[in-house]
This record gives structure tokens, C-alpha cells and sequence, in this order.
């Protein structure tokens, strides 16, 4: 067990892990978004990307990059390279191989930066940030298409936190980023349909205030939001979901990800908090 991360400064700066599209694109099919028939634009998502980035950089965050390599189209998906919890990280395990093959470039990022690197058990499938948020100071987890609820618990038993897993009844939101974003530690954004009346429970009776996504919006990926402070990224195409964050209080964002979503990802999984501070939970380095 670890020791628990002592709270918040507000006015920290968010370092944030990001891996340019250069060889981004779609050469298998993972997930019901990905069709390599359809494929994407490499200069659309390109100019994407670079838009995301900008934004992020404009909204206060420090945005380190992580080396396109070639053959891994899914290595702009940093959400999954593991979970950041202080200087730990929590090396994903991947369900498909053919991303297990970025966890090499990824674990040795995190250990060049000063992180202490920590592998899961074999045989368990975790899927990092993707799957696994705080909301603050409980670990919300999805299972079922990518990580398993056996890694949950031994991600829990690992860093002594409270952890609560949820599986994920719909495959278009096969990750638990897709469908659930922690805004702070008493405010989440959701999308109702994505969970089963158990999960829906789990949400409603842990987290205080909350904003549902409609389906239609929801399929735009808004709940795949990057939380700075009181702003939020997120693809365009959920008006609705806007208005409410502003009634919340909280400034959104909108930038075109469509090129990404094509991948099955949107805002918060072209990203990774390195700075040990969870957006939603307001914690910072031990
Ligand atoms: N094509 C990628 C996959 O299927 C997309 C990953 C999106 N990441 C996320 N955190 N939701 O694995």
C-alpha cells in the first residue's frame, strides 16, 4: 500500500502527456467506431490534434510529448498507457495485442520522468486512465470490453484506494472515459445509457451533483472530456451538455475530434495527467 496523497493546490500547473498523430490512423478494428474501410484523414486529424493541443496550452497546461512510432496508430490514445496515482504508474495491461505492443514506449516515458513503474499481475487486462477515474478520493472503474473487474481490485489493493467498478453495458462506450468524466470531486458528467441500473446506482448514490449526457450527444464522445480547473475540452456537438457545464459553472470548451473519434477516441483519451494531480480530485504529488 501506499501512503495517501496529501490534498490539493489549486494554482498547480497541469502537465499533461500527449503523442503527436504522425503515424495515427485506423489498421484494425477494435472497437464498433473502427472501420478500415472508412479509415481518416491524416491531415484532418492532424490539424486536429494540433487544435486540442493548442487549446490545452492556452487553457494554462504544460503538454509534454511522447514519440509517434511508427506501426502503433494507437499510441496517440496516451489515456491508455496506465494509471498515474503521484509518482506511480500503473502500466496498462491491454486486452488486444496489437496495443500491447505500446506499452514498451510507454512504461519507459514514465520511468525516464521519474515515475516508479509498476506492472499488474499477467493474466489481468487493465486499461489505465481509460478505464480507471477518481471523483475524489474513489476510484471509478469500468470493466467488461477492455479491463476486467479482477484488475480493479488488485489496482485498489495496490494503491489503498477505494474502488468501484461498473461494468459497461454498451460496446460503442467500451471504455469508462467514454461515458463518465469526473469534473471535480463532487461533480461528474455521464451518459446514463452506457451503465446498467447497478452502475447507474453506483453513480448516483456516490457522486453529488451530476450532468447526463443525452445519447445523442453522447455519441459525439462529450463525456470524453479534459477537466483544467473549472474548464473543459471536448469535441463539438453536445449543446446541450455545453450549457449545463456553464450552469455548473464550469467553461467549456469545443474542438472537431471527429478524425479521432473514428478511432473510437475523443479529448480526454489524446491525454494523460503526469502531474500526479487528478482533475477531479484535486490531489497533487506526495
Ligand atoms: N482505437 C483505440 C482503442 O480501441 C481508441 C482508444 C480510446 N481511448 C480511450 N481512453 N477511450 O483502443
Amino acid at each position: 500500500m501506499v501512503e495517501p496523497i496529501p490534498p490539493v493546490d489549486s494554482r498547480h500547473k497541469a502537465r499533461i502527456l500527449m503523442c503527436p498523430p504522425d503515424f495515427f490512423g485506423i489498421e484494425y478494428e477494435i472497437n464498433p467506431w473502427m472501420n478500415r474501410r472508412v479509415g481518416s484523414d491524416s491531415t484532418r486529424a492532424a490539424e486536429q490534434w494540433r487544435g486540442l493541443h493548442r487549446l490545452l496550452t492556452d487553457l494554462g497546461a504544460e503538454i509534454e510529448l511522447l514519440e509517434p512510432v511508427r506501426g502503433l496508430p494507437d499510441l496517440v490514445f496516451t489515456a491508455n498507457a496506465g494509471l498515474v496515482y503521484g509518482d506511480l504508474f500503473l502500466s496498462s495491461r491491454f486486452r488486444h495485442a496489437v496495443r500491447q505492443r505500446e506499452t514498451p514506449y510507454f512504461d519507459a516515458w514514465f520511468a525516464a520522468h521519474g515515475f516508479t513503474v509498476v506492472t499488474l499481475p499477467e493474466g489481468l487486462y487493465f486499461e489505465g486512465a481509460g478505464d480507471a477515474l477518481f471523483c475524489g478520493e474513489t476510484l471509478f472503474a469500468g470493466y467488461r470490453h477492455r479491463s476486467d473487474s479482477r484488475s480493479h481490485q488488485k489496482v485498489g489493493e495496490l494503491l489503498g484506494v477505494h474502488v468501484l467498478p461498473m461494468e459497461l453495458v454498451d460496446p460503442r462506450f467500451y471504455h469508462l472515459d467514454t461515458c463518465f468524466c469526473p469534473l471535480d470531486p463532487e461533480t461528474a458528467l455521464y451518459h446514463p445509457g452506457a451503465f446498467d441500473e447497478y452502475g447507474r446506482k453506483v453513480i448516483t448514490s456516490h457522486v453529488p451533483r451530476l450532468i447526463e449526457a443525452p445519447p445523442e450527444e453522447a455519441a459525439s464522445f462529450c463525456c470524453n472530456a479534459v477537466v483544467v480547473g473549472r474548464d473543459v475540452v471536448l469535441n463539438v456537438g453536445a449543446p446541450k451538455v455545453e450549457q449545463a457545464l456553464r450552469r455548473a459553472g464550469f467553461t467549456p470548451h469545443a474542438t472537431p475530434l471527429g478524425e479521432f473519434l473514428k478511432s473510437g477516441g475523443s479529448a480526454k483519451c489524446l491525454t494523460i495527467r503526469v502531474d500526479g494531480e487528478d482533475a477531479a480530485s484535486w490531489r497533487t504529488h506526495p
